[in-house]
C-alpha cells in the first residue's frame, strides 16, 4: 500500500509505531536506467504533503514549523537561546538533488529554501561586537536563499518480521548550509532602551554575514533532528517496498 521516499531536510517526528504508512510515498525500481530522476521526482511529488502534514503517519505540520528551543552554543562567549520558534517559509522548499546510492548505502540530499522567517523570542547573555548582553525579548530573522546539502550513511537490517529496513547511522552526517542573505532583529534589549536596541540592530545587520555563523549553529541542530526524524519516519516502510525489483 505504501510506498517510498521523500527525502527532505526538516522533520521531527518521536516514534512512529503506527502501521499506517502516507500513501504518498510511491516506490522507485531498482532496475530503473532513471532511478535517480524517480527517486528525485517521488521526493519533488511527495514534498507538499509531507509539509502540510500526516498526522497518521505522524508527521507533523510544517507550515509552520514549531520547535520549542533552539540553542546556539559555537560561539565563545554568547549563550543564545530561541524559545518557541515558529519557522515559516518552508513551502517555498525546493528539492534540488536527491541521491539515494543503493551500493554505497548512502543518501544525499541538497534543497533551496528562497525565503523563510523566524519568530520566537529569544534569551541571551554574553557579549557581541563589544555589546555585553543579558536580555530576553521577541526575535525575529529572514533568511535568503538558504542552501542545505545533508548527506548520512545507513545500513540494511532485518527484522524480526524478516524484512530488511534502513537503518541510518546518524554519526555518519554531514551538513553545509550556504546563507544568501540574513537579516536578524532582536527587541527589547538593554533592559529595553530603544536608542541603544535600534543601535545594536544596525550593527547585526551590518555585520549579517557574520551573524550567519550563529544562526547556522542554531539551524545545524534544528535540521539534524528534522532529517533524523523524518527518516525514522519514512523508514518504518521495508527496504524492498520502498526499492522494488
Ligand atoms: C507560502 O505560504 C505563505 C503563507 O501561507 C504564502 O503567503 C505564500 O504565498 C506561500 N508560498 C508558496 C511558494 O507557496
Ligand atoms: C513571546 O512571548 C510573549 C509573551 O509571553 C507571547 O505573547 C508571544 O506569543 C511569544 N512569541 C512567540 C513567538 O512564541
Ligand atoms: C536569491 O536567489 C535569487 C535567484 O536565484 C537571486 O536572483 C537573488 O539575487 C538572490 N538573493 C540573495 C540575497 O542572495
Amino acid at each position: 500500500m505504501v510506498r517510498y521516499l521523500a527525502l527532505l531536510i526538516l522533520f521531527s517526528i518521536s516514534v512512529v509505531n503506527s502501521k499506517h504508512l502516507p500513501s504518498f510515498i510511491k516506490p522507485c525500481k531498482k532496475s530503473d536506467p532513471e532511478f535517480k530522476k524517480c527517486v528525485k521526482d517521488n521526493a519533488i511529488d511527495a514534498l507538499p504533503y509531507i509539509l502540510k502534514g500526516d498526522s497518521m503517519s505522524r508527521i507533523p505540520n510544517y507550515l509552520p514549523f514549531e520547535v520549542p528551543l533552539v540553542a546556539t552554543t559555537a560561539t565563545q562567549g554568547l549563550d543564545l537561546q530561541l524559545h518557541d520558534l515558529k519557522l515559516y517559509g518552508m513551502n517555498t522548499t525546493k528539492i534540488e538533488e536527491v541521491d539515494f546510492d543503493l551500493d554505497k548505502q548512502h543518501i544525499y540530499v541538497k534543497v533551496f529554501i528562497p525565503d523563510s522567517t523566524s519568530e520566537s523570542n529569544y534569551t541571551v547573555e554574553g557579549k557581541l561586537f563589544s555589546f555585553v548582553i543579558n536580555d530576553k525579548g521577541p526575535a525575529k530573522t529572514r533568511i535568503e536563499n538558504l542552501t542545505v546539502e545533508y548527506t548520512i550513511d545507513y545500513q540494511l537490517v532485518t527484522k524480526r518480521d524478516g524484512k530488511r529496513y534502513i537503518d541510518i547511522d546518524s554519526l555518519k552526517n554531514k551538513l553545509d548550509m550556504h546563507i544568501g542573505k540574513g537579516y536578524y532583529y532582536f527587541g527589547n534589549l538593554f533592559g529595553g532602551n530603544k536608542a541603544l536596541t535600534d543601535n545594536f540592530n544596525q550593527v547585526l545587520n551590518e555585520n549579517s554575514k557574520d551573524v550567519d555563523d550563529i544562526s547556522k549553529d542554531g539551524m545545524r541542530s534544528l535540521i539534524a533532528s528534522m532529517v533524523s526524524g523524518l527518516f525514522s519516519a519514512i523508514f518504518k516502510i521495508p527496504y524492498d517496498e520502498i526499492f522494488i525489483d
